[in-house]
């Protein structure tokens, strides 16, 4: 196992009725007033927004709002809440929402400490040293922004889906109320278990050095994931699997399966934000399309572990089978496997991949992923 450093300063509070005392927990931090950001209106409907608010006024925490992030969330929404943290007085941002929206509440909370373009730390340009606290309410589990430090924007002029990464962010509180994602739609509870899935595969095919218990932990939350999506296709209500996929995916992608592995990347989000930032596939979709093709390809570098995988999760001794089940496993739940089924023509591959091999450079991969390669793994897809 190779050294390393873990730290995670979020605290999460998990469970029914949760949500009533986010104003107390801004209270207990000493924040008098937020910005609250959320969506398109699921918070509306299901009554959470009205909930938020009675707490907030319980608690007398002043707010102001953002509203009308969209899925693949746009820089130009989190510019105009950076103003209205920066005109307001704002001392906290507090996101209602999934992944799209924490991201942005996290990229909010950069810009409004910042007196620049916030999408210089995207490019490296700038170097994040300080933030406004982030809270969040999260409605939807899929990406673990609830308890990481990441936040995945979208240039919505440059047609970049980049992100950035810091504690700063992590975070103060998330409130993780299984109840509030009943209400989630059938594609998007299937594009949030392969995300989940693809926050786990990503380092645990890619790492060098392979500790078996974080090897374990993958197979674990990868179990879990598809016996709970099974489970909420046919009951959406059901409380127990809603908060095992819940738990499960914020294992996913906060810095538990990595730590003590070593030389793992990135390459399946690499790819598909790509597909998200050129033809707006929805995050969970693009990497279902991404991932079998990338297997394909890749599984030479490391039979080993595809070896693993098969046995571990599909009961097989022959590498293949995995990547042959576990691409059927996302056709069954309803996500696209092909480039063809989110309506990308082949003649964009190359496009694709300049797009994304872009990206693999900023991430310091970009030698293993020349555009090349890219148009190779595309083109099993
Ligand atoms: O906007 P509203 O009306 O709220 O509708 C949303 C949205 O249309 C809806 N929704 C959310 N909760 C709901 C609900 N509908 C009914 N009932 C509920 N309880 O679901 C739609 C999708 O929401 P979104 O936030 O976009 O989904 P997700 O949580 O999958 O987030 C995806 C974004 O996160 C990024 C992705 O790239 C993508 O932009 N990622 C962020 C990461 C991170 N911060 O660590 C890592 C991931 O790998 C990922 O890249
Ligand atoms: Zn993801």
């Amino acid at each position: 196992m190779n050294n390393f450093t873990y730290y995670n300063p979020t605290k999460i509070e998990f469970g029914k009725e949760k949500e009533n005392n986010i104003g107390e927990y801004l209270e207990q931090s000493g924040i008098k007033k937020v910005l609250l950001v959320y969506g398109g209106g699921s918070i509306k409907k299901n009554g959470l927004y009205d909930k938020i608010i009675i707490s907030l006024n319980k608690n007398n925490i002043a707010f102001e709002e953002l509203s009308g992030v969209v899925s693949n969330p746009l820089l130009s929404k989190v510019n105009e809440g950076i103003e209205i943290a920066k005109n307001t007085n704002i001392e906290a941002i507090l996101g209602v929402g999934g992944g799209s929206v924490a991201d942005s509440a996290k990229a909010i909370a950069v810009g409004a400490k910042y007196d620049g373009d916030v999408w210089d730390f995207f490019i490296n340009k700038a170097t994040i040293s300080e933030a406004l606290p982030v809270f969040t309410v999260m409605t939807l589990s899929a990406t673990a922004s609830e308890m990481n430090g990441n936040s995945v924007v979208m240039n919505d002029i440059t047609k970049q889906k980049y992100s950035i990464a810091s504690v700063l962010v992590n975070p103060v509180v998330s409130v993780i109320n299984p109840e509030l994602m009943a209400t989630v739609s059938p594609e998007y509870l299937a594009y949030s278990a392969v995300d989940v899935i693809s926050h786990c595969i990503e380092v645990y095919f890619t790492a060098s050095v392979h500790p078996n218990f974080n090897s374990r932990i993958v197979e674990s939350i990868i179990k879990t994931v598809m016996q709970t999506t099974e489970i909420l296709i046919e009951n959406p209500n059901d409380y127990d699997a809603r908060a095992e996929f819940a738990w499960a995916a914020i294992q996913g992608l906060n810095g538990l399966t990595p730590a003590g592995t070593g030389g793992g990347s990135f390459p399946n989000h690499m790819i598909e934000h790509s597909l998200s930032a050129l033809f707006n596939v929805p995050h969970g979709a693009g990497l279902a399309v991404v991932i079998p093709a990338w297997m394909k390809w890749y599984k030479v570098q490391n039979i080993p572990q595809f070896k693993r995988f098969s046995k571990e999760i599909f009961n097989s001794e022959d590498e293949n089978v995995g990547i042959e089940k576990l691409e059927n496993w996302f056709s069954k739940i309803g996500a696209p496997v092909t480039l063809k089924e989110v309506n990308i023509p082949r003649e964009s591959i190359e496009e694709l991949a300049i797009n994304a091999n872009e990206l693999a450079n900023l991430w310091g991969f970009g030698a293993l992923y020349p555009t090349g390669s890219i148009i190779e793994i595309l083109e099993k897809a």
